[in-house]
C-alpha cells in the first residue's frame, strides 16, 4: 500500500481492502503456532494516543504490534500533560520529537486522526474519531463476515441501532459495500441519518427488516455519550422495539442469521443475554480477528514515514 496513513474506509481502493484481507490471513494462522511472533516490526515503535476508553481496539493494537516485534508505548492520557492544558499538537509533537514510526489515535473530535497525520512522519492509524470512522473496525468486521461467507458479494447484512453517532455504522457499512454485500439500516428514525447514503436501505421496523432476508444482523451500541438530546422515550423501550428480545431471538435461531456487534455490548438493551452464546453469534471471532487486521494495517504501512530515521530536510 502506498500510502503513510490508514484513516478512513472512504479512500481505500477496492485492491487495497483485497490486499489487507488476504495479508491478514496469514497472521491469523500465525496465533495456533507455540510462537506467535514475527520479526517484521522489529525496532520500529508505535505510540497509542487514547483520548477516549478503550478496550478491544487499544488492547488488540497492543498485541498486534507486539506479534510484529514492534515496541509499543501506551501514553497514559487521563494522567499524562493533557490535564495540564497540553494541546493535541504539542502533544503529537513531543511524540514526532521522540521519533514514533506509528501513532494509533483515538479521539472524540471526528477529523482529529486525518489532522495529526498531516502534522506528523509517523504514520498515522485511526482507532475512532467522534462520529466519522473507525476503520479497522470495518476491516476486521470484513474479515469476519468472510469467514462465514468466502463469496460475501450478494449477501446482506442489517445493522441496527444508533446509526447517527456510529462511527462503526459509517466505516463498516461502506468495507462491505465495496464488496458487494447489501447493507440496510434499522433504527428509530431519530437515529437514522437524514441524508441516506447510496444503496443502503432504511428500515424503522424491525419485523420488517428481519423479512427483508438478512444473512447476519450487526447490532451496535447505544451511544449515550454522544447524544445531546432524548432519541427515543427509555432504554427499555428502546429493547422492546429496536432490540433482539427473546421473541426476536427465537426467530433469529430459527432462520440461521449470524449476528455480530463491536463491543462493548449494554445487555438487555440492544440484545439480551442469550444472544452472547449463540452459536452464530460472531461477537468473541471479531475480537480475536481485530489482531489479524490491525497487523495486516501495521505491516502494511510498514516502511514509510521516515519518523524513525534522521530528518532529511
Ligand atoms: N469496538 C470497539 O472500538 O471497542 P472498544 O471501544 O473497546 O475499543
Amino acid at each position: 500500500m502506498a500510502r503513510k496513513d490508514f484513516l478512513d474506509i472512504a479512500s481505500l481502493s477496492r485492491e487495497e481492502v483485497d490486499h489487507l484481507l488476504e495479508q491478514a490471513v496469514p497472521f491469523k494462522e500465525l496465533f495456533t503456532r507455540s510462537v506467535k511472533k514475527v520479526p517484521a516490526l522489529k525496532g520500529k515503535s508505535v505510540l497509542m494516543l487514547f483520548y477516549e476508553p478503550s478496550t478491544r481496539t487499544l488492547s488488540s493494537f497492543e498485541v498486534a504490534a507486539k506479534r510484529l516485534s514492534a515496541d509499543v508505548i501506551e501514553l497514559d492520557v487521563p494522567h499524562s500533560s493533557v490535564t495540564k492544558g497540553e494541546t493535541v499538537k504539542d502533544t503529537v509533537d513531543t511524540l514526532q520529537a521522540m521519533r514514533a514510526d506509528y501513532i494509533v489515535v483515538r479521539h472524540k473530535m471526528s477529523g482529529m486522526a486525518r489532522s495529526i497525520a498531516r502534522q506528523t512522519k509517523a504514520s498515522v492509524i485511526n482507532a475512532g474519531d467522534g462520529a466519522h470512522a473507525h476503520p479497522t473496525q470495518a476491516l476486521l468486521d470484513a474479515f469476519t463476515l468472510k469467514e462465514v461467507f468466502p463469496d460475501v458479494a450478494g449477501r446482506k447484512v442489517l445493522i441496527a441501532g444508533d446509526i447517527l453517532h456510529s462511527r462503526v455504522a459509517r466505516s463498516t457499512s461502506r468495507i462491505f459495500l465495496k464488496l458487494g454485500v447489501e447493507v440496510a439500516f434499522l433504527g428509530p428514525g431519530s437515529l437514522l441519518p437524514q441524508r441516506r447514503p447510496e444503496g443502503i436501505t432504511h428500515f424503522t421496523d424491525f419485523e420488517e427488516a428481519l423479512r427483508w432476508g438478512p444473512d447476519a444482523v450487526y447490532l451496535l451500541r447505544v451511544q449515550m455519550e454522544r447524544q445531546e438530546a432524548q432519541y427515543f422515550p427509555s432504554l427499555q423501550e428502546y429493547h422492546r422495539v429496536y432490540g433482539v428480545t427473546q421473541d426476536r431471538f427465537e426467530r433469529i435461531k430459527g432462520d440461521g442469521i449470524y449476528v455480530m456487534h463491536p463491543g462493548p455490548v449494554n445487555r438487555g438493551v440492544e440484545l439480551c443475554h442469550e444472544v452472547m452464546d449463540y452459536e452464530r453469534s460472531l461477537i468473541n471471532q471479531q475480537v480475536e480477528n481485530g489482531i489479524a487486521a490491525r497487523m495486516a494495517v501495521l505491516y502494511a504501512l510498514k516502511p514509510r514515514t521516515g519518523a524513525g530515521e534522521p530528518d532529511r530536510e
